[in-house]
């Protein structure tokens, strides 16, 4: 990023300004607000979807589109090929058997019997209490930045007192979560009046499920996808059998996803339709370790070169107790998002060592999928019986004739969860010049060039003196190749601060001096410098400027 104006730190995020200035400026509806909104479930207005789109685009571009399969990329073991596909979101039933996601995509929640409330059971933190001999188990829902305090509020309503009598209360121990409790009559669930309301946990899949067809019958069910994954693995013969790809290689998808979350929460951080961007690289198991270490590496600094402050991106690699079903390593890339306490992070993407366990499973079946190694489910005649595609999914290396079931690497980013982040980086707050050079507070996105959904403005300083019409030419060229906003409205400084708000990285502005010399300004959001340029190189001086390190 270009130097700020600022002087001193950064402002601090407020979640409630981001998600303000969403609304405000057409990143983020709640969707179908006019009708009281669904929850969990976001709209991407006219600067949001250019965002989005930004950000897809940039990874498809740096993962897919500029990858050059001829050399090696810094730190890559060996070249490489990438090609993408678009499968369906609604797939055979069985692959999600298959998968492991029919029986073990679950999360465990409980019900409040009082407030028919259902939360998710790893979400319930709660502190043991005391007051005049009365010992409850308050909870809240949370993974907040104020758990602690909201744990106050809620024993002071219990036991029906004011906040001047809160040194009355007796805490016991640290918050914890609700499955240290044995005795649930003890528990004052997180929005009950009385203990002993919340059920024992229970399983809740996570998919969605719907019907094909006519007929609403079991026979028909099927589910909306719950990660775009599964749509590389059952067309992994497809591509190698209709393209020259060999080993090491990776397929890409971006597309849609749903899980029907329980508790839906953080702005777009957790929602119930989602897009992802997966990669799945295959290569051979001999490979496969440092193959992990390359993708890790690498999407960490993809991330970095667009802007996202390393000392709130970290990646951490999972404890054996967190690995999902079929990965013998994952590590996560994690950003400091405002909503969590300090100090805490969120996933962003995940990049997992899957071994061979999908190609395995759509071949064979198995047993039980929580089992490793993998089993094949034999018939009564004692042969394998199988669940799975009982398709052929290895691979020969044409050179060694050797014949093996590929290892998977899979980056799997979430593109809300990256808007997510690339928004909250971007927030700040500073000071600017205003039209008589009077400094003013103004918010600014500093979203990387590549991001912003607007490149650049153009503004005439007046409207007369045939400024209007070079601007609007100026204009009318510039949108021929990027997204360009045009304005003649009101102080031109008030018109800047306008395009700082949503995070347009240059303004160039038609003055007297362009009547002139046929030169114009081009104003740096970040610097508020401001260099003139010829009229009829303003596209190059920009598009020089809208470049990453990775392009
Ligand atoms: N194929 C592997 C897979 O789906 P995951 O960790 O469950 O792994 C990958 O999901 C990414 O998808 C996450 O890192 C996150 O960015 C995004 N994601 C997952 N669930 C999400 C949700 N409910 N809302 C928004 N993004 C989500």
């Amino acid at each position: 990023m270009t130097t700020q104006a600022r002087e001193g730190a950064p402002a601090v995020k407020s979640m409630e300004k981001i998600v303000s200035l969403c609304r405000r400026r057409g990143f983020l509806f709640q969707s179908s607000e006019i009708y009281g909104g669904l929850n969990g479930f976001w709209d991407y207005g006219p600067m949001g979807v250019e965002l989005k789109r930004n950000i897809k685009e940039a990874w498809w571009y740096d993962m897919v589109t500029s990858h050059n399969e001829l050399v090696a990329p810094p730190g890559a073991p060996a070249p490489y090929q990438m090609v993408g596909v678009d499968t369906t979101i609604i797939m055979h039933p069985q692959v999600w058997k298959v998968s492991g996601h029919y029986d073990l995509f679950h999360d465990m929640m409980v019900d409040c019997r009082e407030t028919k409330r259902r939360y998710r059971y790893d979400q319930v933190v709660g502190r043991w209490v005391e007051y005049q001999g009365r010992r409850v188990f308050v909870t809240v829902d949370g993974e907040g930045p104020t758990v602690e305090q909201d744990l106050l509020q809620r024993a002071l309503k219990f036991f029906n007192l004011r906040s001047k009598q809160a040194d009355q209360l007796h805490w016991d121990g640290p918050v914890q979560p609700l499955s240290s409790v044995e005795d649930r009559s003890l528990v004052l669930g997180p929005d009950a009046k009385e203990p002993g309301t919340l059920t024992e946990p229970r399983e809740f899949n996570l998919m969605f499920k719907t019907y094909v067809g006519a007929l609403a019958g079991e026979e028909n069910a099927a589910f909306l996808r719950p990660e775009t994954a599964q749509g590389i693995f059952v067309n992994f013969k497809n591509v190698l059998d209709s393209t020259r790809v060999k080993i090491p290689f990776g397929i890409a998808q971006v597309g849609k996803s749903f899980r029907n979350e329980i508790t839906p929460r953080h702005f777009t951080f957790r929602s119930r339709e989602f897009e992802q961007m997966e990669i799945e690289f295959f290569c051979h198991p001999e490979q496969s370790q440092a193959w992990y270490q390359y993708w890790r590496n690498r999407r960490f600094a993809w991330y970095v070169s667009l802007g996202l402050a390393s000392d709130r991106l970290r990646l951490r690699e999972h404890g054996p107790e967190e690995l999902s079903h079929y990965s013998t390593g994952t590590a996560d890339i994690e950003y400091a998002f405002p909503f969590l306490p300090p100090g805490k992070f969120g996933e962003l993407e995940g990049i997992a060592h899957r071994g061979d366990f999908d190609l395995r499973s759509h071949m064979e079946g198995k047993l039980d999928p929580s089992t490793r190694p993998l089993q094949v489910e034999l018939g009564p005649d004692g042969k394998p019986r199988w669940r799975g595609s009982g398709k052929d999914l290895s691979y020969r290396d044409e050179t060694t004739g050797e014949r093996y079931v590929p290892h998977v690497v899979e980056p799997s980013a979430g593109a809300d969860r990256a808007a997510l982040a690339f928004l909250c980086e971007a927030y700040d707050e500073d000071q600017a010049p205003d039209d008589k050079g009077k400094m003013q507070s103004r918010t600014v996105m500093r979203f990387h060039p590549r991001l912003a959904p607007i490149k650049v403005a153009v503004f005439p300083l007046v409207k007369k003196e045939g400024m209007v019409e070079i601007a609007r030419d100026i204009y009318a060229q510039l949108k021929k190749h990027t997204t360009c906003f045009y304005d003649e409205k009101g102080a031109v400084g008030r018109r800047y601060r306008r395009q700082d708000e949503v995070g347009t990285p240059f303004c160039i502005t038609v003055d007297g001096q362009t009547l002139d010399d046929r030169t114009v300004t081009i104003r740096d959001r970040d610097t508020l410098q401001q260099q003139r340029v010829p009229i009829d190189q303003c596209w190059d001086v920009i598009q020089q400027r809208l470049r990453s390190p990775e392009q």
